[in-house]
């Protein structure tokens, strides 16, 4: 078993200090708006990301792990990627288009691809932020002022 702690949702520090950053519109944006805007690089995961179910994980920062999950509708997700039961590491699964704790865990917690529980013992939904894929789909915004 991997060695998971309980925690009750993300730490403060989500909130961004440095990082890729880009302000979508043509406003130009506060230090703070930018500062919370986190653009992924989609471009090498095209071809993971092509169909619903599928996903990635990425760490745009240290204390950032994003798991980026393709939905049933075709959008992309951006939750943070820890278990909400033990904070134990997420993983997609494809195949069953679900969202699978770490099956090293042993606790089996099971979400769907909207983050809600479908197999315990977690009982809250999973963590996510607001995310916009661009048009041609090499990019992935994610607005940390905007948890879900
Ligand atoms: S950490 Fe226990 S089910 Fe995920």
């Amino acid at each position: 078993m991997l060695g998971c702690r309980r925690e009750s949702g993300p730490s403060k520090g989500a909130t961004p200090s440095s990082g890729p950053t880009e302000r979508a519109g043509s406003a130009s944006p506060s230090p703070e708006e930018e500062k919370d805007l986190i653009v992924i690089d989609l471009t090498p995961y095209q071809e993971q990301l092509g169909r619903p179910g599928a996903g990635i994980t990425v760490q745009p920062r240290e204390d950032l792990p994003l798991l980026i999950v393709r939905t049933e509708r075709g959008h992309l997700r951006a939750f943070i990627n820890v278990c909400t039961h033990a904070v134990c590491p997420l993983l997609p699964d494809p195949e069953r288009r679900r969202i699978l704790c770490d099956p090293q865990c042993g606790h089996g917690a099971e979400f769907s691809l909207s983050g809600e529980v479908l197999v315990g013992p977690a009982t809250r939904r999973l963590f996510q932020f607001l995310a916009r894929e661009s048009p041609d789909r090499t990019r992935l915004i994610v607005d940390l002022s905007m948890p879900l």
